[in-house]
């Protein structure tokens, strides 16, 4: 928590000094709906962030076209075609300014020195009740479990996967008749807004 309130402090001086707007990268992989919910909310007047850049690891990727749409730059890396993709990745950071990182359906886990040399903080959504069902396949295994609730988690990324501290978390009771699918759907609704909500807090002063 206290390196989580630093990092916050950090930052919140960088903006108070600079009087801008964060400057904001979205990594994705594919459907891009939480950088569609991201989008929208630097567009409200009180926003504080600026969506600079989006990275994505997939040409193909369809999120794409929230980026084509609202004229934000896009870098497209291919992992397979460089021998060190990060080493771009942070190119391209640094040209932008980049002051913050989000991470929504990004599907390449960073290294421990990518998240060491960025030196900036790094945000993650992860569709579970973290710290409970890590990694992939949550809505499964929640439903599996016979759980009552599942829900999303915004948290700081660090060198250990899903385990950094958290930010802000949303809830929401699983029926009966819920499936795996039916429970996807009902979390990325609450991570539309969920998402807004971190950041701002995440931002907001101490
Ligand atoms: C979201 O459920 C997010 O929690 C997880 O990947 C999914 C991305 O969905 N990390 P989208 O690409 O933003 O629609």
């Amino acid at each position: 928590m206290e390196k989580f309130l630093q990092i916050q402090k950090e930052l919140v001086l960088v903006e108070k000094l600079t009087g801008k707007k964060i400057n904001l990268a979205v990594f994705i992989s594919g459907r891009g709906s939480n950088l569609n919910s991201l989008i929208k909310y630097s567009k409200y007047k009180n926003s504080r962030i600026n969506i600079k850049l989006v990275i994505s690891n997939k040409s193909d990727a369809k999120g794409l076209k929230y980026a084509k749409k609202s004229k934000i730059n896009f870098f497209i890396i291919n992992y397979k075609d460089n021998i060190d993709p990060e080493k771009k990745i942070i190119k391209n950071l640094n040209n932008y300014k980049i002051d913050l990182i989000c991470l929504a359906g990004f599907m390449k886990i960073l290294s421990k020195s990518f998240i060491n040399n960025f030196k900036k903080p790094i945000l993650n959504i992860h569709p579970s009740l973290l710290p409970k069902y890590k990694g992939l396949n949550t809505h499964e295994r929640v439903i599996k479990n016979n759980d009552k609730f599942s829900g999303s988690t915004v948290h700081l990324v660090t060198a250990k996967l899903d385990s950094g501290c958290i930010i802000l978390q949303k809830k929401l009771k699983i029926l009966k008749s819920d499936n795996a699918k039916t429970l996807e759907k009902k979390i990325l609704k609450l991570e539309h807004k969920l998402y807004p909500e971190a950041i701002s807090k995440f931002l907001s002063n101490l």
